[in-house]
């Protein structure tokens, strides 16, 4: 069953202009290392950082917490399988809010698809609950 849903639109002139303006200080408040070194070995490192952005974006939504000021960004992580697929981790306070939305005897996977289109980034986040086997009964 689907538990959460998210999306979020963002602006890459504005994530240039956030990382023209602060630099490491927004990228190591935000990103973790391996977002970091996926943007930066890019042409357009704005291009990657702001599809992540929206991915968190998009989970927090999907957690059904939206982001407030203090969050810790680095709990949402996007990595990416060796195909290109982008895959969200979550971590402290996302995990705890993972396991909230959760019901009982089922586990959650989070599943995002990213794209950009200068000057935008999107991201898409839903969230999936799927009951443990042993839920099933031992007869299936
Ligand atoms: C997946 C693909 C359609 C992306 O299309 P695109 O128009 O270049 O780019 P978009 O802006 O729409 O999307 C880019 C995002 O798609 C996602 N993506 C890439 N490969 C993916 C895959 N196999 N499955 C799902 N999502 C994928 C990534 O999140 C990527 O952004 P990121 O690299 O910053 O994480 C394109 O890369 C493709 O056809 N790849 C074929 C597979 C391939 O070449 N693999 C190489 C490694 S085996």
């Amino acid at each position: 069953m689907i538990v959460g849903i998210g999306t979020d639109l963002a602006n890459i002139e504005r994530i240039q202009g956030t990382l023209d303006r602060f630099g490491d200080r927004f990228r190591n408040r935000v990103f973790t290392e391996t977002e970091q070194r996926k943007a930066e070995r890019r042409k357009d490192p704005a291009d990657t950082y702001a599809k992540r952005w929206a991915a968190k974006e998009a989970c927090s939504k999907a957690l059904g917490t939206g982001l407030r000021m203090g969050i810790a960004w680095k709990d949402m992580a996007v990595s990416n399988l060796r195909t290109g697929q982008p895959v969200m981790e979550v971590t402290g306070w996302a995990k705890t809010r993972l396991e909230e939305l959760t019901p009982k005897g089922y586990y959650a996977v989070i599943h995002v698809t990213l794209t950009d289109d200068h000057p935008w980034a999107q991201a898409f986040v839903v969230i999936e609950a799927i009951k443990r086997p042993e839920a099933n009964g031992a007869s299936k």
